[in-house]
């Protein structure tokens, strides 16, 4: 069973069968436990160029959405490795490779895009991962260059870094902290050693504080205002879009080698991405070289999932509805 659509817009989504088809090699076959929900599931499915993309790259037919999910695999392809029939897994599904989403009691993907999962972790908490933890540790090592003072290694996997400044701890800032991307960017930041201010409303300030942060309340002041007072900043995680918290205001808060990275890009951003050498754009495609180290941390109780709620998969609409209301603490997920 899938959850699709067939047409852009606010067209429900509806529960439908699709063939099953053979595996190629390389691909694995996954029984779906857990599926994490996130924003771009719901974007994915009005127009505009995730669509559009959709639509180039691909498969063919409705769109199954989704893209986060976890659970045990039940046949595999020539070559897959050391995956195995019955391994419990995590993953993202990819469109540009072909697949279709993870709304769905059956996925099929190719064996590095899943990685293993330890008895002690379940499938709730995996699925919680892929997308939001993968996002938010490529931004803090990839583009923010954060963690290089021998403090937790974990996600290291990235390689040799250019290190912002050696003798001392990197400080980030947060904007849009306490939801799914923000809380991993906490609790990744706060591993890797750095000092982390999280911007939140005020009904979210305990659970940033909680997480490791110290917690700006946009709700009582101009947050960037507030953030100035703990400026400069090596890193901005900028989770919440630049209609809101304007580039050259975050900018103003950047140490001399510090950058941002945008996690919600608008076409208004494309210049200074390409002129700015302090502002990057980010990108989260869950691959199982990324997932591997955040599962360990998982396991080893170095990180914690918060779901909001959990839905039956045939009430995804439901789950959407809520996602959009952008007033999400933690993680939704769907149940097959
Ligand atoms: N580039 C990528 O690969 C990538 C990957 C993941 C996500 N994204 C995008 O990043 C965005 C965030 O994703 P998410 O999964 O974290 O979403 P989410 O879980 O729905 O969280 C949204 C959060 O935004 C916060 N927020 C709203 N207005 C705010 C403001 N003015 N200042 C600070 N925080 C504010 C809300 O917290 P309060 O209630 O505390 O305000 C809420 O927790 C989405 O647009 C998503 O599509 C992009």
């Amino acid at each position: 069973m899938h959850v699709a659509t067939s047409a852009s817009g606010d067209v429900p989504l509806e529960l439908i069968e699709l063939p099953a088809r053979p595996l190629r090699p390389r691909e694995v076959r996954v029984r779906v436990r857990a599926i994490g929900v996130n924003p771009v599931d719901w974007k994915m499915r009005s127009g505009g160029p995730l669509r559009l993309a959709h639509r180039l790259l691909g498969p063919s037919g409705p769109l199954v959405v989704g893209v986060d999910f976890a659970g045990e695999i039940v046949e595999i392809g020539a070559q897959s490795g050391d995956l195995a029939v019955g391994a419990r897994v995590v993953g993202g599904t990819n469109f540009a490779r072909g697949q279709r989403g993870s709304y769905a009691d059956e996925v099929i993907v190719q064996s590095d895009q899943c990685a293993i999962l330890p008895a002690e972790v379940s499938f709730d908490d995996a699925a919680c991962l892929p997308v939001p933890y993968v996002t938010a540790a490529r931004a803090l090592r990839e583009i923010g260059r954060i963690g290089h003072i021998g403090h937790i290694d974990h996600i290291d996997h990235i390689g040799p870094i250019d290190p912002i400044d050696p003798e001392r701890n990197a400080k980030v800032l947060i904007l849009g902290a306490s939801g799914g991307v923000g809380l991993a960017g906490i609790q990744l930041a706060r591993a890797l050693g750095a000092e982390v201010f999280g911007v939140c409303s005020t009904a979210n300030v305990a659970l940033v504080e909680r997480m490791g942060a110290t917690a700006i309340d946009y709700r009582k002041a101009d947050a960037l205002d507030t953030a100035r007072a703990h400026a400069p900043f090596d890193f901005i995680l900028h989770a919440v879009g630049t209609a809101t918290y304007a580039l050259p205001r975050c900018r103003a808060l950047l140490a001399p080698r510090g950058r941002v990275g945008l996690v919600v890009v608008r076409p208004a951003d494309y210049p200074s991405l390409l002129f700015r050498p302090s502002v990057h754009a980010v990108l989260g495609k869950p691959t199982r070289a990324h997932l591997e180290p955040l599962v360990a941390m998982l396991a080893a109780g170095e990180l914690s999932c918060l779901i909001e709620e959990r839905f039956p998969l045939a009430d995804a609409e439901k789950a959407h509805v809520r996602s959009k209301s952008g007033k999400v603490v933690g993680k939704l997920l769907l149940i097959p």
